[in-house]
């Protein structure tokens, strides 16, 4: 943390303590994608790092002049190529909010795209807060509306943050690759519970993981949060090792500098486990057949034609794995310690060894 009030910086993100209803630090056109959460306007009671508390409840119309103020600020900074990824919830006594939050941004100039559905919980994987009791189903879910500036000029690579195919028969037919769509439906399980942060004078934050598909998604290259809170989508382009921007205007800076430290502890993300997982897998069953100096010789030839493109797929996975190099080891470490406890958990360093080999 730096001794200026008015900012903080770490490495290629930096982040504005003042409201984005005026981005001037910020050329027209110079960023590539934007992810944000608004502030709901519930009367909801902020306090920053000197114990200053606001309650930032405004009247309905206040609430849109500053949110469309911000939506056009954020209209003049993206590039023509540029994407808006706006993140809302509808409230037990606010069904329709988040719909009207999304047409302020069209009336800013955005042409709204397509919505994915940010689900929490799953079969009962994952933290949500519990809004239903007897009078109402708790509410699992939250929009993420996707906007663009010029429809004809984005692009987005869904297989960037893709799944592996179930019928591996498809490879070769739709991709070359063993990726595919995912889907506009994003399963992301909080990794813990948010309560503690949210009693620290916050809205509950977005996990990092979901600006980290939409960057992937974009392969963007800058991103800004007009309403940065805990520093989530910065942490993100940390993660990724992209220019990040945010602007936030009750900010807790211990909070938000533990939050982008937290580049260091990213679990995987949920979507590209099941690759991990079948790569391993097979590459455990696979390493049974042979020995540990088989493995270090390279000897791959004693493998079936099957086998040996069964190896060439896995390879294929962990080479895209391999692009998050700072991930990679993180995914290794997370699933070796899932299969210590299985047989073949003696197999750890060999297999390491292995995929440390460079080519012959
Ligand atoms: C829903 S929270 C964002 C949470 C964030 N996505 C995260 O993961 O931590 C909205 C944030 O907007 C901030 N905020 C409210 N009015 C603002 C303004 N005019 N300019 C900048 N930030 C503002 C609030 O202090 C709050 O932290």
């Amino acid at each position: 943390m730096n001794s200026d009030p008015n900012f903080d910086k770490y490495g290629a993100q930096i982040i504005y303590y003042k409201s984005s209803e005026d981005m001037k630090e910020l050329k027209d056109s110079s960023i590539d994608l934007i992810v944000t959460s608004p502030p709901y306007n519930r009367s909801k009671i902020y306090s920053d790092d000197k114990g200053n508390v606001y309650d930032d409840q405004k009247s309905e119309s206040e609430y849109e002049a500053l949110l469309l103020q911000v939506w056009s600020e954020c209209f003049r900074v993206l590039s023509s190529k540029g994407m808006f990824f706006l993140n809302t919830g509808d409230s037990a006594s606010n069904q329709g909010f988040s719909n009207k939050v999304a047409e302020l941004v069209t009336r800013s100039g955005f042409i709204r795209l397509q919505t994915i559905i940010w689900l929490k919980s799953f079969l009962g994987r994952g933290h949500y807060t519990p809004s239903g009791r007897s009078r109402r189903l708790n509410n699992i879910f939250e929009y993420i509306f996707v906007f663009v500036k010029d429809q004809k000029n984005y692009q987005m690579n869904p297989q960037a943050i893709g799944i592996p195919y179930a019928d591996k028969s498809n490879i070769g037919r739709y991709a070359k690759s063993d990726l595919r769509d995912a889907g506009n439906v994003w399963f992301i399980p909080y990794s813990r519970t948010t309560g503690s942060t949210i009693k620290k004078g916050h809205e509950a934050p977005f996990p990092i993981e979901l600006p980290y598909r939409c960057i992937k998604l974009t392969g963007a290259t800058s991103i800004l949060d007009p309403f940065a809170g805990t520093g989530s989508t910065l942490a993100a382009a940390r993660i990724l090792n992209i220019k990040g921007v945010g602007y936030e205007k009750f900010p807790r800076r211990e909070v938000i500098q533990q939050r982008i430290s937290e580049h260091q502890f990213f679990p995987p993300p949920v979507n590209l486990l099941p690759h991990l997982e079948q790569t391993i897998r097979k590459y455990v069953e696979l390493s049974h057949m042979i020995t540990f100096a088989d493995l270090l010789d390279h000897k791959i030839f004693s493998f079936t034609k099957k086998e040996f493109n069964e190896i060439r797929i896995a390879q294929d996975v962990l080479d895209n794995l391999r692009q998050d190099t700072t991930l990679f080891t993180d995914y290794l470490t997370y699933y070796y310690t899932q299969i210590e406890k299985s047989d073949h958990g003696d197999k750890r360093m060999e297999l390491t060894e292995f995929f440390d080999k460079p080519d012959k």
